[in-house]
């Protein structure tokens, strides 16, 4: 880390992280203009036409946006670290437009959370559902965002490259990376009004649609310098283990079923084991591109195709 004043290189107008930042700036978008009335309506319509719809139901469909609002809460206060010893003007540009996206995933969700479901719940004389409750994160998502947090705040001590490798690996490839974009998936594909069973939630898929292409371009930036920072020595072995040893617990965290109907058959969206083969999927494809070194890191046009923003 920088201890006395010396003025910074020019940036470089050609450096992938000059060009994500910039293509931050672009697709810029505001969670407050974010339509939600009709996700309310649905949600109240759904709910008079499906017998037996009861708290219980309610918490399945509360469940993944409450880990999604705390997700986004918590790596918005994890990322600074990452910003403090980044010594590069470019990388640190980039990251100043992540630190400023994770805060508008978090607002959306909080916002979400006060005017669809606090409204429905008003509606139906229900109590208010607290989003920060304990019953929605369950051992694998506590345990995940501890190591996450620490991996990040080891660097404030130790700033070396295999540090920061392991910071880029929990934050970037693991928490947005596998779990966040699997996540994101899964919702965007169950409330997108496919499934029979399920409301159609407008405004939280226009949410997650905009969430899910920052996210895209985090991942990628979190690649592109893991693949720097073996190209500066670091064993590969070492982002692939770090990552490996996260994987149960993202497991654990995607494959929450507490807030499910008992009988398979009740069960609406799509199954967890589709979604881990998504994750994986994703994930072997990143390492590859990552650790090869003739293999090409997605370029801004890529990142949204990339993370297959349908
Ligand atoms: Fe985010
Ligand atoms: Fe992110």
């Amino acid at each position: 880390m920088a201890t006395e004043y010396t003025p910074t290189e020019m940036m470089d107008r050609e450096s992938r992280s000059n060009r994500y930042y910039r293509n931050a700036v672009e697709r810029h978008w505001d969670p407050g203009e974010i339509a939600l009335e009709r996700d309310v309506e649905n949600l109240l319509a759904f709910m008079e036409e499906t017998d037996g719809y009861d708290r219980e139901s309610w918490y399945g469909t509360l469940n993944g946006i409450a880990k999604f609002g705390a997700g986004e809460d918590a790596v918005t206060e994890d990322l600074a670290p990452l910003g403090a010893v980044l010594d590069n003007i470019d990388d640190q540009l980039f990251l100043t437009t992540q630190l400023y996206e994770e805060a508008k995933h978090a607002d959306f969700f909080d916002r979400y959370w006060r005017e669809v479901i606090w409204t429905v719940e008003d509606e139906l004389g229900w109590e208010r559902s607290n989003p920060r409750h304990e019953r929605w994160f369950n051992d694998p998502y506590i345990e995940l965002f501890d190591r996450n947090r620490k991996a990040q705040f080891r660097l404030l001590e130790e700033d070396t490259p295999e540090n920061r490798a392991k910071a880029y690996c929990h934050y970037h490839l693991t928490v947005e990376g596998i779990l966040a974009q699997t996540g994101y998936y899964g919702m965007q594909t169950s409330y997108g009004g496919e499934f029979e069973g399920l409301p159609h939630l407008p405004g939280l898929v226009q949410g997650f649609t905009k969430i899910r292409s920052d996210e895209g371009r985090h991942v990628g930036f979190g690649m592109n310098q893991l693949k720097k920072l073996i190209a500066e020595g670091v064993d590969p072995h070492l982002i692939e283990e770090t990552v490996e040893e996260l994987l149960p617990l993202v497991q654990g965290i995607t494959e929450d079923e507490r807030f499910q109907p008992d009988d398979p058959a009740d069960r609406r969206g799509l199954e967890s084991g589709e979604l881990a083969e998504y994750a994986i999927e994703k994930h072997t494809d990143r390492m590859q591109q990552i650790t090869d070194a003739a293999a090409d890191i997605p370029d801004v046009d890529d990142l949204v195709a990339l993370e297959g923003d349908d």
